[in-house]
C-alpha cells in the first residue's frame, strides 16, 4: 500500500485557508468596538466574506467530492452531509445576527455584537472538527478506491468552476498561511499554466499580503524551479 503522507490530499489547502480566515475573522469580531461605527461595519464585512467562502466551499465538496466517496464507498458522505447541513443553518443564524447588530439601537449594539462573536466561535470550533474529519475518513476512502492521478482529475474540475474574485479571495488566505514548499508548489503550478495576467494579478495581490521573508523565499524558489534546480517537494496542488 503507498504511504498515505505521499498521496495527494485534496483538502491540504484549502482548510489550511479556512482555518486561516475563520480564525482570523474570529480574533478581529472579538476585539471589534461595536459602538464604533467604522470597526462594526468591517467587523460585519469580515464576517459576511468569511460566510460566503464557507458557503462556496461547502458546495464545491457538495458538487464535486462527496459523489466520489459515496462511490468509493456507499454512504459514506452522510456523516459529511448532516455536518454541512447543520453548518447552513448556522450560517443563515450568523447571517441574521449580523443584521441585527447592523439594525440595533445604539443601546444593543454591544449586546448584540458579542453574541454574533459567541456564535461564531461555536461555528468555527465545529466547522474546525469537521475538517479534521475530513481530512481523516474522506482521504481514507479517497485513498483507498481512487489513484492520485484521478483524485487530481476531481480537483481540477472542482478549481475549474471557481469564477476568478472568488479564486483570488480564496488565494488571499491560501499563499500567506501554507508553507513555503505548498507556496512553490501551488504558484509554480500557476506560472506554468495561467495567463501571465493572471499568475501577475496574483503576485500584485500577495506584495500587501504576503510576509517579505515568505515573498523572497517564494520569488526564490520560483526561479530556481525555472531554471530546472528545484528539488522534488510534497504533491500539493491548486486549492480546493
Ligand atoms: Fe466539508
Amino acid at each position: 500500500m503507498q504511504d498515505p503522507n505521499q498521496r495527494f490530499d485534496i483538502y491540504a489547502l484549502i482548510h489550511k485557508a479556512l482555518r486561516a480566515q475563520m480564525s482570523h475573522v474570529l480574533l478581529e469580531a472579538g476585539r471589534t468596538d461595536w459602538d464604533d461605527a467604522s470597526e462594526r461595519d468591517a467587523a460585519l464585512s469580515a464576517v459576511r466574506q468569511l460566510l460566503g467562502m464557507c458557503h462556496g466551499h461547502l458546495e464545491h465538496e457538495d458538487t464535486y467530492l462527496h459523489p466520489a466517496i459515496d462511490a468509493a464507498e456507499p454512504g459514506g458522505r452522510r456523516l459529511a452531509d448532516s455536518d454541512h447541513g447543520r453548518h447552513l443553518g448556522a450560517m443563515e443564524t450568523l447571517y441574521d445576527l449580523a443584521e441585527v447588530v447592523e439594525r440595533a439601537t445604539p443601546s444593543l449594539r454591544r449586546q448584540t455584537g458579542e453574541r454574533l462573536y459567541r456564535e461564531l466561535a461555536l461555528f468555527v470550533a465545529d466547522n474546525f472538527e469537521h475538517m479534521a474529519f475530513e481530512e481523516r475518513e474522506h482521504n481514507r476512502l479517497l485513498w483507498m478506491a481512487y489513484s492520485d492521478a484521478e483524485i487530481h482529475r476531481i480537483h481540477g474540475e472542482l478549481v475549474g468552476s471557481i469564477p476568478p474574485a472568488q479564486m483570488m479571495e480564496t488565494l488571499r488566505w491560501m499563499v500567506p498561511y501554507s508553507n513555503a514548499q505548498q507556496r512553490t508548489e501551488l504558484l509554480g503550478g500557476m506560472l506554468d499554466a495561467a495567463p501571465p495576467g493572471a499568475f501577475n494579478a496574483v503576485m500584485s495581490m500577495l506584495q500587501g499580503t504576503l510576509r517579505s521573508q515568505d515573498m523572497d523565499k517564494l520569488t526564490r524558489s520560483l526561479l530556481s524551479r525555472r531554471a530546472g534546480e528545484a528539488q522534488p517537494i510534497h504533491p500539493q496542488a491548486m486549492p480546493a
